[in-house]
């Protein structure tokens, strides 16, 4: 079959997601956030999971109508594996080997970081082999040696806190609302992010941490509202754009290293964080700097989403790397 047609299933976290993609070209990409996370401040599994049950058939049906595709012109139904939350992974493998059963088509399991990457397939410009993608999201900081569509090493990631929660930790901290990292992303462009500074991490090789700086602005605002409880309110485009500042830093430091070390000029961003647009002009600003060519994905191709997971999954097909009936979600699955 020359032009693959696939459903494609995203719920490995707090966005129930469907995509169809055909012979490679992304035909839909239809995403429900879930509010019910806002009033706890951070996504709760359970209801994340209760969520992704209410809103799998509205969204999957919703991607095929879009598509102008009907069930039985399938070629097969991918769905995220892992990583992500066990209870919302559960809610889209359980209905994608429903389907992929109930219409004796071929079923694909997606690793979610492989996809964050491969979104880069789905528009172009898209990036030559061999290039380096740092990919930064909720629960993961990597850099990635991507030498093919589906063959990709980890060269570098974090020890500890995900740079997302650093972002997203920090505008707790800072009493800005969930979710935090746009939020802290959108008032740090009203800073100056050489306001305060704050230590960059430091660790061997590719690696980082996140959780130093973490500690060190929750003692930074300890000691400033000691004399002034309005220290925060008074200074916050400050103190998120000199977080936000540090963060990036911390971030391209590796990936310059990495693109040295490995002579390579090709280098992508991907994941949640790759929205961040002080991160977003940085990248640009070394694209100069370094001689770079630079990959910047489209807003709704950075968070969450079923077209990175379609994407991935028309690779899988074309190599025939099927997952049979028994697959189960991997929380902590690797690549
Ligand atoms: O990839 P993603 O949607 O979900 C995971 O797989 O984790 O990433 C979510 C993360 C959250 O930490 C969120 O705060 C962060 O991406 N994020 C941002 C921005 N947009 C999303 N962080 C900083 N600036 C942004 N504009
Ligand atoms: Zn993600």
């Amino acid at each position: 079959m020359t032009e693959p047609t696939i459903l494609a299933i995203e719920s490995s976290c707090d966005e129930t997601s469907a995509a169809v993609i055909r012979g490679g070209k992304v035909l839909s990409n239809i995403i429900a956030t879930q509010a019910v996370h806002e009033k706890y401040g951070g996504v709760v599994p359970e209801l994340a999971s209760r969520a992704h049950q209410q809103n799998i058939i509205p969204v999957v049906a919703q991607a095929l109508s879009t598509a102008n595709v009907t069930k039985n012109e399938l070629s097969a139904v991918a769905f995220t594996r892992g990583p992500g939350l066990l209870g919302a992974l559960l809610v889209g493998s359980s209905f994608a080997k429903s389907f992929a059963l109930g219409l004796n088509i071929p079923l694909i399991d997606v690793n979610h970081m492989q996809a964050h990457i491969m979104a880069h397939f789905i528009d172009d410009p898209k990036p030559n082999f061999p290039f380096l993608c740092l990919t930064v999201s909720g629960g993961h900081t990597q850099v990635v040696l991507v030498k093919d569509h589906l063959d990709m090493e980890i060269i570098g990631q974090t020890t500890d806190d995900a740079v997302g929660e650093a972002f997203d930790k920090t505008a707790k901290m800072l009493g800005l609302p969930y979710p935090g990292g746009p939020m802290l992303d959108k008032t740090a462009a009203q800073g100056n992010p050489k306001a305060f500074a704050f230590p960059v991490g430091n660790m061997p090789g590719y690696d980082f941490s996140f959780s130093g700086i973490k500690t060190s602005v929750l003692y930074f605002l300890k000691d400033k509202t000691k004399d002034n409880p309005n220290f925060v309110q008074e200074n916050l485009a400050d103190i998120c754009a000199s977080v936000q500042y540090t963060l990036i830093k911390t971030l391209l430091k590796k990936v310059v290293l990495a693109a040295k070390d490995l002579g390579i000029k090709e280098v992508a961003i991907a994941g949640g964080v790759s929205a961040n647009s002080g991160l977003r002009q940085t990248l640009q600003e070394y694209a100069g700097k370094y001689g770079w060519n630079v990959y910047i994905p489209a807003f709704q191709y950075c968070t969450d989403n079923a077209g990175m997971i379609a994407m991935t999954a028309h690779y899988q097909f074309l190599k025939g790397d099927f997952a049979d009936q028994y697959v189960s979600p991997e929380p902590r699955m690797k690549f």
